[in-house]
């Protein structure tokens, strides 16, 4: 097992955990968001620096769905990674000692949309590397051989998690956290903390689900028809 990639991976955990921790702005408070969202934001910059040659390939993409949908998703991500960078800077009360603010109520509804946006967009990333992260984790448990009842029990949980994740959806008013609805409805932590985190891991768990599995339908549909 190449160490390296272990590492990227745990950096890219770390991210992943790091994103969801921003979205308890209103039970942590400011310095535990801004610090997380720095923390954040330097392993995006090793993450891509280790990607860097990605970006090289773009204009040499085969013109086949699975690698435009990988550029126009990370792509997409990157816009919304740039629009919750700036727009914390403009909003940071650990930097307006330093610079005058300028951070509004609709740089906060922009900063709140792209964080939303990025959630969304982060686990259709994660959905395009499921067969990559599925085979390390196979080589992490030792597991070499294919195996119909492990291979359907995961099913049945990748099916339970989207179900969850349709409610979830409903729960956070995601819809309207997508496109800019304002609303004064968030989250009471007093009443659970664990809740609200199993609510966007099932979100993002749904939109990788989906990823994941349209796009194996997609391949499974050109074979067949190929063979036809
Ligand atoms: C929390 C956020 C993110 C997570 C959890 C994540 C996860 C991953 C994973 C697991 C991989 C494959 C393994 C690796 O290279 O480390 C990957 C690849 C990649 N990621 Fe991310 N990523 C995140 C954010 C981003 C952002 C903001 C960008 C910038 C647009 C980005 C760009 C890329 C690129 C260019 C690749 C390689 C794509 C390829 O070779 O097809 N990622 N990401």
């Amino acid at each position: 097992m190449n160490s390296v990639l272990l590492v990227r991976l745990a950096f890219d955990l770390s991210a992943a955990g790091l994103l969801l921790f921003g979205f308890t702005y209103w039970w942590l408070g400011n310095t535990a968001h801004e610090l997380a969202g720095t923390a954040m934001f330097l392993l995006l910059i090793v993450h891509n620096l280790f990607n860097r040659r990605f970006y090289g390939t773009i204009g040499k993409t085969r013109r086949t769905m699975r690698p435009l949908f990988n550029v126009a998703v990370t792509l997409a991500l990157l816009v919304a990674m740039v629009v919750l960078l700036v727009t914390s800077v403009l909003i940071s009360e650990a930097l307006s000692a330093v610079m005058s603010s300028f951070g509004g109520f609709a740089v906060r509804q922009i900063h709140t949309l792209a964080a939303y946006w990025a959630l969304v967009i982060v686990a259709v990333h994660l959905g395009l590397r499921w067969p990559m992260i599925m085979s390390i984790t196979r080589a992490l448990f030792g597991i070499s051989k294919p195996n119909a009842v492990r291979a359907w029990v995961l099913r049945l949980i990748a099916l339970a998690i989207a179900i969850h994740g349709v409610w979830s959806s409903f729960e956070l008013g995601l819809s309207g956290k997508l496109t800019m609805q304002v609303s004064l409805d968030w989250w009471n932590f007093e009443k659970s903390v664990i809740g609200f985190f199993v609510h966007c891991v099932a979100i993002a768990g749904l939109c990788t689900a989906v990823t994941y599995y349209a796009l194996k339908w997609q391949q499974l549909r050109k074979r067949t028809t190929r063979t036809a």
